[in-house]
């Protein structure tokens, strides 16, 4: 049973495993994408529901980009059509929605109109929503690095000054003060990170499925969060 006094106040999401879910189906990859997102939509569902503050969840990494054309244009498209779909949805339930990475490569339409529904999004009085786009966490920490020497370059900051939270304040989530996430889920049976969240893991739970990211109802969604309750957080102090 779920203890809905220890709801995680951020949960992140690796969704893997569209291509298999296609593959098992003799579908192409692209229907594996369109079959995540109805995952997505249903889990962002819930996760509002169950009074999750903030849900984070990977959709396109920078190594993605390894990928065939067709395939990168399809999860674009389907990204989008998401986005203007539901929106109006998210919105009236009081979820807030940004993207987290630099879509910048997706070329002028996907970006616009992102960016157009996007702005229409509320304040963040519900689930605060982050789509990681283009993102990579060795992107993202190089990036920060690079804004914190140019602050000490313009004699803004010292560098004796520079901390841990300053590190966090340069990431996307520090800017838009979303705190490290206490659980990550991870569908599809791989166990690795793939360049998602490094430095916001550091005390993380970590939540393995072998469930392909299409097939994760919010019945499991609820069974990993189980999971996470069933844990025994220390950071590194005793009992
Ligand atoms: C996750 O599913 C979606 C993205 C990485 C964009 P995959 O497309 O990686 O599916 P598998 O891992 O090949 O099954
Ligand atoms: C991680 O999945 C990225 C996303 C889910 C968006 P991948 O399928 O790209 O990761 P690897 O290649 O199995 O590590
Ligand atoms: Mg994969």
């Amino acid at each position: 049973m779920l203890d809905m006094n220890r709801i995680p106040a951020h949960v992140a999401i690796i969704m893997d495993g569209n291509g298999r879910w296609a593959e098992k189906r003799n579908l192409p990859r692209v229907a594996g994408h369109n079959a995540g997102m109805k995952s997505m939509t249903e889990i962002v569902r819930r996760a509002s529901d169950l009074g999750i503050k903030y849900l984070t969840v990977y959709a396109f990494s920078t190594e993605n980009w390894k990928r065939s054309k067709e395939e990168v244009g399809g999860i674009f498209k389907l990204l989008v059509k998401y986005v203007d779909l539901e929106l109006a949805e998210l919105c009236e339930n009081n979820v807030k929605v940004r993207i987290f990475g630099d879509y910048e490569g997706m070329g002028d339409d996907v970006r616009d109109r992102l960016e157009r529904t996007l702005s229409d999004t509320g304040e963040d009085s519900g689930l605060e929503f982050n789509i990681c786009l283009d993102y990579g966490s060795r992107d993202e920490i190089t990036k920060g690095v690079r804004a914190i020497a140019e602050e000490v370059e313009a004699g803004k900051l010292s560098s004796a000054d520079i901390t841990e939270d300053t590190i966090s304040e340069h990431l996307y989530t520090g800017m838009t003060g979303v705190p490290d996430p206490d659980l990550i889920i991870r569908t599809s049976g791989e166990i690795r990170l793939s360049n998602f969240l490094l430095w916001q893991c550091a005390y993380s739970e970590m939540v393995f499925t072998p469930v392909l990211w299409p097939d994760y109802t919010p019945e499991e969604f609820e069974k990993s969060i189980e999971e996470f309750q069933s844990r025994d957080r220390r950071f590194g102090g005793r009992k």
